[in-house]
């Protein structure tokens, strides 16, 4: 398969009108879809074995019209609109003129195929069936009708008026009018189709899925206790850790998924003794009070004990857990899974990103890594753990054709490739955008700092302080999770301890400060994490403007380290002695709102306008004279540690330099002609 080829085929069949929708099953996802339909104005029936399942799902759309009124997000009036469009039945009355007919019961085979033998009855012929299943055999359920080609999967997330992606699965049967139907009446509704091949895991599940599996064989291994996994993983551009999930979306859904991919694929999704002990001991996850985590009454200590009994036997080589662990069978699987022609290129990364919150989809992520640094990985791991991290041969294949990701210019995706003289940079990307100059540090998934990411950014500091037509710089993270999300922490583990420790520190300080000590201003676009060197690089900005998602804190003493770019001193200077020494030595995370409060950020905005606003604030001040700008900030940095009287003097010795620049005769007298000043930066 060449890459190029990889694009969603084009579906040339014409969509057929919808004008309404049956739904079977009014349970948690057929409730929530119900409201999805209404809400884009469609008449929608649901139908249920008990009246009471019918009014829960009833129940359930109400719920989340509610949540929008209480919000402001639409009228009381406008929800009854909506919610007149909403009937139920405990018979089929209503369904022999739907459209289209959604099938959301129990998972279970036996109890599908008995519905859609009964929906082929009852609705009119040209009908499409759709399943909401998710695994099992879209192609086994089409076989039961007889318009096996009027069927398919339509996969929506849980919860449904949240969770803007929808997998549309095709079956073996499944014709393009159908599959050209469903992503039509997908965007209707106000959804993110993307298109996939019926098989186990559809897409999301089954790359979600590697990586969780290889999380809880870490977990077996001893490789880290399951609370550090669940620290690790989430600074790396995860919304959350795999352990925590799985307690939210059950721990029993999440091992019958393993076992399905398990018989499809074999020994890459082998299962694992520690989740069918966790099923088997009705440890299900939140809803039981119990799953990797106790909630409520009762603790861990039968998990830890069952940890420690199938670590004992383990035989292999003991590694310490890494993020890699987690990203790359992600990487490896949605190789595989390509290769295949089970999901298209285009819609690899926008179904991870949506399906599972992650910053940047697996594709993005390798990319960035390298694609010869992902193989490099893989065969690390597959040498030391076994074969299920043998190197998917697509990514081989890209690697010996050169395709090497960000770096080469072509990987899964194309990148921008560097203006000639430009210096080629690997982690750091900078755009101008007049007389301001956007710094992003991109180094996925969670932006780490390195030596070689401090190495880029020493070079752009130097490079951008140099350049008289920049004024300002926002600096920002790449991505939607991290702003940075810390220090490499496998470079911690690999630096010698004592003097080359000390170094590293000092080095990494040196540049930081050089930061701080710029002739001009720099605004920090904190878009996510802002943990440990992230936190402290943030301090070394003069402003800091932060997404209300993003998160800060100095965790350096859960790793029992303690901060070395400054955290122990720039901290303590912004937010006060005491706060300081709070988060330093309790390693915690606050919020945007807690970071306010102590005057660690200037200002809080919704996230995903963080660098709009820092841009707007940057090129504000860059409308101001280049000279005037210097002074301000050489006056305030000089003066910032020395007594009042000596900073005073600093202040003065400003004053008289920047009344030698032509700046100060045009600002002067426009101000008195009462016109708006035009600097000319001399
Ligand atoms: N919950 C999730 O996170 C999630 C996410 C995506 C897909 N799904 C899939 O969606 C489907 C429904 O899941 P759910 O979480 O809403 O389950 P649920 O248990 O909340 O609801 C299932 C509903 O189906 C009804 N039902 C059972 N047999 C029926 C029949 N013969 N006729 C009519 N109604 C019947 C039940 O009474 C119940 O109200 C499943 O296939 C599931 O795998 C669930």
């Amino acid at each position: 398969m060449a890459l190029e080829t990889q694009n969603r085929p084009a579906i040339t069949a014409k969509p057929l009108p919808i004008f309404k929708v049956g739904i079977v099953g009014g349970g948690a996802m057929g409730g929530g879809i119900a409201q999805v339909v209404s809400n884009s104005g469609l008449p929608v029936v649901i139908k249920d074995i008990s009246q009471d399942a019918v009014d829960k799902g009833i129940s359930t759309a109400r719920k989340t019209y509610e949540s929008r009124v209480k919000k402001g997000k639409m009228s009381a009036s406008e929800m009854e609109q909506k919610m007149a469009l909403i009937s139920g039945t405990t018979s089929w009355e209503g369904f022999d003129d739907c459209d289209l007919v959604i099938e959301a019961v129990t998972e279970k085979m036996d109890i599908k195929k008995a519905v859609f033998k009964e929906l082929d009855q009852v609705v009119q012929k040209s009908a499409i069936l759709a399943t909401n299943t998710s695994a099992l055999s879209v192609s086994e359920l089409a076989a039961v009708t007889g318009r096996p080609d009027k069927v398919a999967g339509l996969h929506f997330f849980n919860p449904a008026p949240v969770m803007k992606l929808v997998e549309v699965i095709r079956a073996e049967q499944s014709s393009d009018e159908t599959v050209a139907t469903l992503l039509a009446f997908c965007q209707d509704v106000r959804k993110y189709p993307v298109l996939v091949k019926d098989g186990a895991g559809f897409l999301v599940n089954r790359l979600l899925l590697a990586s969780f599996n290889e999380a809880v064989k870490a977990l077996e291994e001893g490789a880290a206790p399951a609370e550090q996994i669940d620290m690790v993983v989430p600074s790396n551009g995860f919304p959350m850790g795999p352990f925590v999930l799985a307690d939210m979306l059950g721990v029993e859904v999440c091992s019958e998924v393993v076992h399905t991919l398990n018989a499809a694929f074999g020994d890459r999704f082998k299962p694992t003794e520690l989740l069918d002990w966790l099923v088997a001991e009705g440890r299900w996850g939140q809803k039981r009070g119990a799953g990797f985590y106790s909630y409520g009454e009762g603790d861990d200590s039968a998990v830890k004990a069952k940890i420690a009994e199938i670590s004992a036997k383990y035989q292999g080589e003991k590694l310490p857990f890494e993020v890699d662990r987690f990203v790359l069978p992600m990487i490896n699987e949605a190789a595989i899974i390509l290769e295949e022609g089970g999901a298209s290129l285009e819609d690899v990364d926008p179904a991870m990103e949506m399906g599972t919150g992650m910053g940047r989809g697996p594709l993005k992520v390798a990319d960035q890594m390298g694609l010869d640094t992902v193989v490099e990985r893989l065969e690390f791991y597959a040498s030391k753990l076994g074969d299920r991290f043998t190197p998917a041969p697509l990514l081989k294949r890209m690697v010996a054709e050169g395709k090497l990701g960000a770096k080469s210019g072509q990987g899964f995706h194309t990148h921008e490739v560097q203006e000639e003289g430009a210096k080629a940079r690997q982690f750091i990307k900078v755009d101008r955008d007049e007389a301001v100059a956007i710094v992003t540090v991109d180094n996925p998934p969670a932006n780490a700092l390195n030596s070689k990411v401090i190495m880029e950014l020493n070079d752009v500091i130097e490079e951008l302080d140099a350049d008289d037509t920049i004024k300002a710089l926002v600096l920002t993270g790449g991505g939607t999770m991290a702003f940075i999300a810390g220090a490499d922490i496998k470079e911690i583990a690999e630096i010698a301890p004592g003097k080359e420790a000390e170094q590293l520190a000092a080095r990494g300080q040196v540049v930081f400060t050089r930061m701080e000590n710029m002739k001009k201003p720099v605004i920090a676009a904190i878009n996510g994490f802002c943990l440990g060197g992230g936190n402290e690089l943030a301090m070394a900005a003069h402003i800091r403007i932060a997404s209300d998602k993003a998160k800060f804190g100095q965790p350096e003493i859960n790793l029992g380290l303690v901060p070395g770019f400054g955290g122990t001193q720039r901290l303590p200077r912004i937010i006060g002695y005491a706060n300081a020494a709070e988060w330093l030595l309790t390693g915690d995370m606050y919020t945007a709102q807690q970071a306010l409060r102590v005057g660690l950020v200037q200002k809080v905005v919704p996230a995903g306008d963080e660098l709009n606003q820092a841009l707007a604030l940057a090129k504000k001040i860059a409308t101001k004279g280049r000279l005037a700008i210097q002074y301000t900030m050489q006056a305030i940095q000089e003066g910032m540690n020395k007594d009042i009287k000596e900073a005073l003097a600093v202040e003065a010795k400003y004053f008289g330099e920047v009344s030698k620049t032509e700046d100060k005769k045009i600002g002067v007298s426009a101000f008195i002609t009462k016109q708006q000043p035009k600097f000319v930066d001399r």
